[in-house]
């Protein structure tokens, strides 16, 4: 049972000015960056300063992060503040017409990416007597370093209703399963799953947006969406604030994960090998997708050494509860006063360090979410985590099934929506994503 505090009367207008803000946070304020590599951005209109008549320099913008490549975009560059997800389903039922669909999001994904508009004609230049090819919202936009990555699920090569419809049954990664149900799961009927996935990053609003709904439009009558969800980090015009962004318990999320300039990790935990058993899935990755939800009226309530040690990390700076600061590496044996151990062996760090999951890593691209409460009225709002790794059921799967069994962090989340991805390598001008496999 959560330690409450005495103080419970302000929760449920709390809650109303969370949503408020959070929905402020969501809309964002413009493309600019958090990241070391960002450039000044000769996009940015001189913003006027109202107090003082001056005008202030032009905000930073992410710069343009390059479609093409070994391994396709978001998943080793820095997170940006916007998350666009979609799982869809194809209605396409031969294996050219299923090429025929990604040769041309893979089209639409380049320009938007490059932050061109989709189609030949764009959003303007059509005919008067025609709906234009894009939709518009993005004209005037840069790129916003807008990453669009595509990945497939299981259902694309073998499904219990559709069979082995493209022919690709003996394609399918052995690690590449719908998961199992965790203990706890309350999964939401129709956010499970998916044949393909849109995972659209950004940091504006807008220009994820714009994406994915520009390539549903591209899709046309071939694919409809199952679910989507949209995320959000921190503002990046707040590029001043550099510390690790924290989630919507209060705490910094990302401390530990994995370095994504570390090749080598990379390699061992990331990138998936022609010798993995997949050829054709060399150089890409596999996508864990948990929506989580926060139950943030019982976790706003506890206290505050009940919330630390739940994830055995402090509130204020993310040092680990034996000591130190945030990135001096955890003492799993070191007792507190009392005899107890100063990191409770239940908690999130615990069971998450790979010093006591078998060395499992994983590289976290989580967000936050703040949707419309619910139908009885409560607070959706949440972890919208995704992770990439070389295997799924030696990686993500192991490390949920052993958080979901004793995590004292269980008691204030739900799992609510749940998917599986094999996300191929990149491609290059004239191919598509999905070649090695469909070809
Ligand atoms: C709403 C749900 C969750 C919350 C609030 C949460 C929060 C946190 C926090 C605050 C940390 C410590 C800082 C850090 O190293 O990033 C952390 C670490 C971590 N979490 Fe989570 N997490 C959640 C779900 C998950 C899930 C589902 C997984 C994987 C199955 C996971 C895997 C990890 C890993 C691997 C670490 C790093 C542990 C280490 O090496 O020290 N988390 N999480």
């Amino acid at each position: 049972m959560p330690k409450t505090s005495k103080i419970t009367s302000a929760t449920n207008m709390s809650r109303r000015a969370l949503l408020g803000a959070a929905g402020l946070g969501a809309a964002g304020l413009g493309a600019a960056s958090l990241s070391a590599v960002s450039v000044v951005g000769a996009t940015s209109a001189l913003a006027a300063d109202h107090h003082h008549g001056r005008p202030m320099p032009p905000a930073p913008t992410r710069p343009e992060v390059a479609f093409y490549g070994r391994s396709q975009a978001g998943i080793a560059n820095p997170p940006p503040a916007h998350l666009q997800f979609a799982a869809i389903d194809t209605t396409v039922t031969s294996r050219p017409a299923l090429i025929g669909l990604m040769k041309d999001l893979t089209q639409g994904a380049a320009r938007l990416t490059s932050a061109l508009p989709v189609g030949k004609t764009g959003a303007v230049n059509g005919p008067a007597d025609v709906a234009p090819e894009d939709t518009g919202e993005a004209l005037d936009l840069p790129s916003a370093g807008l990453t669009i990555t595509f990945g497939f699920g299981p259902e694309l090569f073998t499904s219990q209703s559709k069979g082995d419809r493209f022919g690709l049954a003996n394609m399918q990664p052995a690690g590449l399963q719908q998961f199992p149900i965790f203990k706890g799961d309350e999964l939401v009927a129709g956010r499970i799953g998916g044949d393909i996935c849109i995972q659209a990053c950004a940091d504006d609003a807008q220009v994820a947006m714009h994406a994915v709904r520009n390539l549903m439009r591209i899709a046309g009558t071939r694919a409809k969406v199952r679910w989507t969800q949209a995320g959000f980090n921190r503002a990046a015009s707040l590029s001043n604030v550099t510390t690790t962004p924290r989630n919507l318990f209060g705490f910094r999320d990302g401390t530990n994960n994995l370095n994504t300039n570390d090749r080598a990790a990379m390699d061992e935990f990331v990138w998936a090998k022609f010798s993995d058993g997949a050829a054709w899935m060399d150089g890409g990755s596999y996508l864990a997708v948990r929506q989580i939800r926060m139950l943030i009226v019982d976790w706003d309530d506890s206290v505050l050494e009940e919330q630390e040690d739940v994830l055995g990390r402090t509130k204020s700076g993310g040092a680990p509860l034996s000591g130190g600061t945030e990135f001096t590496t955890p003492d799993f044996s070191k007792l507190a006063a009392g005899g107890k151990p100063a990191i409770a062996p239940d908690s999130h760090l615990a069971l998450a360090h790979p010093q006591n999951n078998g060395g499992v890593r994983i590289l976290r691209r989580a967000f936050n979410y703040a949707n419309s409460d619910d139908a009885s009225g409560a607070a959706d709002v949440g972890l919208f985590f995704m992770s990439y790794q070389r295997d799924l059921s030696r990686q993500f799967v192991a490390l949920q099934r052993q958080l979901s069994e004793s995590d004292l962090l269980n008691e204030y989340i739900r799992h609510t929506a749940s998917a599986a991805f094999a996300v191929p390598p990149g491609t290059s001008p004239g191919g598509y994503i999905g070649e090695t496999l469909l070809a």
